[in-house]
């Protein structure tokens, strides 16, 4: 294996807009996702939960379970295969007879079809024995201190004397926005086919798994179950949607190998149903945010405080990033960030589009809505007149930093300069009408340690082997063009193979950090073969390499950024709020498919949409669970929601960040979106509403 530092290389088949090139195979209902894959006569894997949210299992009674036909076994923590590893409390699925959340898993049912397999978990009796239990995240609960919170950045900062400049500062919006807990919904729930098999006199654990990174799911799991990495073999050919909540292992991954491993190599199929994604697959912590802005009467930041409050779960520590863009956002010399957090006897958070970025921002972005209007200054101009010149966070120079044009661009397409000042100026009809802008921004994240191969065949054709996932962003289709112009030939001659571990290492779908750090490891590997074999090779020939990265890592700060413009219109009588129109405005280096990036982004906004209108998961503090657990009770933003909603960029192929020249797009979309919509619905009614989801309600009365 060899290092480089790959060189840019030139976009002829990057930037044009290749169709899909699974298209034909997923519209034909040919693309197999983990739960199709013919495997031979499997058992159907199904999960009973706990019904307590603390305390211990006392019995499992499975007698009228196994009673029923087509059950075949019942496993619980007193017969479940031991593990070799059991801190991850999230997958240490039936070690012990502890319950740390209502819903955990305390049993499995493995029966010949998927009926009497559902129908054999709701036959176990589950004798539970409660105890008092926390599920509420509250001020005044949410006061542990992380060491570092997602992805390993600092809990607090402070810069300066925030204090004394708020006690000085001429203009001061004090205020605390709330956003609420969500559940990564994508398309296909998740899903895990396994078999344990031997070769070579060694046992092997094969995984069809809807999956972010099929290496990180072999990395996590091989130790858990006393294995070498190698040992375990996942596949994750067809992904449909993850948002996050696929990016690491969850609790079924675990149940089917441990189900698996003791049907003596029969196969086991476990579907997540939409009801137990609600519990078990991860979703959004809410938050709590405390903010403080201190400015001068011209609108210039002088002190940004941000603390943020979220939970965790008590079974494992995950510790969202809430404050970390209002960090790197605006310029004032005086700042603070915090994070605490409450901690739950709940399921595990995790990611979901935007982690930290999508709440803090709201709360940043709806904060400088209201400065704007302290200071009379259109919210524009007062985005403006904090600029940072460098990143204020690292003290770093920005590789690129285009805000202000994304703004403009932005403000023009959508008519900004026609908007009236005050607030409740618009009526049409029956509706108040107004306009919000917010900005967004999103950390160009670009992993260490992927590598690439590229073979060559006969007839100047090349595979191109990485083991990343494409979950259904186009990553299969960007890397085929990133392949193409690396080796300079035509992508029909590239042969992408991904989504497999037997392939060399890739890291997860996630952190929009996909096509940065699979492509540049592609880029490397193409310059290493035609270093090692020429540009007219004999077929058969094989060369691999990682992508080393420059100093420019510690030179620059890399960061992507965007604005977003929503309209919306609010019912004057029912509180009906609609978004008729919703542009994001992005600056994310090269776009190397303009179909493909599009779809990110227009994702993003409706998403951001979403989180701004509908999406709510409640949970029962009484009893510890989220009881909006399928699609009729936890909204997402459909069809009928997702209305004028357009997505556009600036041109851009600046190399530093990666030899594409391009930054991740991914979740960029979502930032900022939510905040837009809610400085709408104020602009519309004069009603401020600093909590999301924004609902009828809080415009009536
Ligand atoms: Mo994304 S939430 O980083 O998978």
């Amino acid at each position: 294996m060899t290092e480089l530092h790959p060189s840019p290389i030139d976009a002829r088949v990057m930037g044009t807009r290749l169709p899909r090139v699974d298209g034909v195979e997923k519209v034909t209902g040919r693309a197999a996702y983990a739960a199709d894959q013919p495997v031979p006569e499997p058992l159907v894997c199904w999960l009973v939960q706990s019904t307590t949210a603390k305390g211990r299992v006392r019995r499992v009674d499975a007698r009228a379970a196994l009673a029923h036909d087509g059950v075949v076994a019942v496993i619980d923590h007193t017969t479940a295969p031991r593990l070799a590893e059991t801190e991850n409390g999230e997958l240490a699925l039936l070690q012990d007879d502890r319950i740390g959340f209502r819903g955990q898993v305390v049993a499995l049912v493995l029966a010949e079809t998927a009926e009497a397999a559902r129908e054999g978990a709701r036959l176990v009796r589950v004798e539970e024995e409660a105890e008092p239990f926390e599920a509420e995240l509250r001020d005044d609960n949410a006061t542990y201190r992380p060491e570092k919170v997602n992805p390993a950045k600092e809990t607090d900062t402070e810069e300066g004397d925030v204090d004394a400049a708020l006690a000085a500062a001429e203009v001061v919006v004090e205020q605390t926005y709330r956003t609420a807990y969500e559940h990564n919904n994508p398309l296909e729930p998740h899903a895990t086919v396994a078999w344990w098999g031997e070769e070579e006199g060694r046992e092997t654990l094969t995984m069809y798994d809807a999956s972010q990174g099929v290496h990180g799911v072999a990395s996590v799991l091989a130790p858990m179950l006393g294995l070498e990495k190698d040992q375990v073999r996942v596949k994750a050919p067809y992904v449909g949607g993850g948002f996050g909540s696929k990016g690491e292992a969850h609790a079924q991954v675990m149940a089917a190998a441990l189900a698996a491993r003791t049907t003596g190599g029969r196969p086991v199929r476990l579907a997540v149903t939409r009801q137990q994604m609600f519990a078990l697959t991860g979703y959004r912590t809410a938050t709590i945010s405390h903010f403080r802005l201190g400015a001068t009467r011209e609108g210039r930041l002088t002190a940004i405080e941000h603390r943020a409050q979220e939970q965790t779960s008590a079974v494992r520590e995950f510790a969202e990033q809430t404050a970390s863009p209002t960090r790197m956002m605006y310029a004032a010399p005086h700042r603070r960030t915090s994070h605490r957090l409450a901690v739950l006897d709940v399921a595990v958070p995790s990611w979901m589009r935007a982690p930290g970025e999508m709440p803090g921002m709201f709360a940043h972005e709806v904060a400088m809505d209201e400065l704007a209007e302290a200071c009379g200054l259109d919210p524009v101009e007062l985005r403006r007149r904090n600029e940072p010149e460098i990143d204020p966070e690292t003290g770093r120079p920005w590789d690129t930093r285009r805000l202000l044009e994304c703004l403009d661009r932005g403000a023009a397409r959508f008519g900004w300069a026609d908007r009236p000042r005050e607030p409740r100026a618009t009526r049409d009809g029956e509706w108040w009408v107004g306009t919000g802008v917010a900005a967004s921004t999103y950390p160009a994240m670009r992993m260490p340690g992927n590598l690439a191969r590229v073979e060559s065949f006969a007839g100047g054709r090349y595979a191109v082997s990485i083991g990343s996932v494409d979950i259904g962003t186009g990553a299969r289709t960007v890397l085929t063009q990133i392949a193409a112009d690396a080796l300079d030939v035509e992508a029909e001659a590239i042969d992408l193979r991904i989504a497999d571990t037997s392939l060399p290492m890739a890291t997860v779908a996630g952190g929009s950090s996909g096509t940065s750090s699979w492509g540049s490891a592609i880029v490397a590997a193409a310059q290493q073969f035609r270093a090692d074999h020429g540009s007219d090779p004999d077929p058969g020939l094989r060369s691999e390499a990682t992508a080393l990265r420059g100093d420019e890592v510690e030179r620059y700060s890399f960061h992507s950024f965007g604005a977003v413009f929503a309209e919306a219109r609010v019912h004057r009588y029912t509180g009906e709020i609609r978004v008729p129109r919703l542009l994001g405005v992005y600056h994310v280096g090269r776009v190397i498919n303009p179909t493909t990036a599009r779809s990110q982004f227009l994702g993003g906004l409706v998403m951001g949409l979403s989180a701004g209108l509908l999406e709510e998961s409640v949970r029962d503090p009484r009893f510890g669970h989220v009881v909006t657990q399928d699609l009729a009770t936890y909204h997402v933003a459909t069809h009928a929601d997702a209305l004028g909603i357009e997505a556009e960029w600036l041109e851009d192929d600046t190399p530093v960040f990666t030899p594409m020249g391009s930054r991740g797009i991914g979740e960029i979309g979502i930032v900022g979106t939510a905040a837009a919509v809610a400085n709408a619905t104020y602009h519309a009614t004069g009603v401020r509403v600093r909590d999301i989801p924004v609902t009828a309600d809080r415009f009536l009365g």
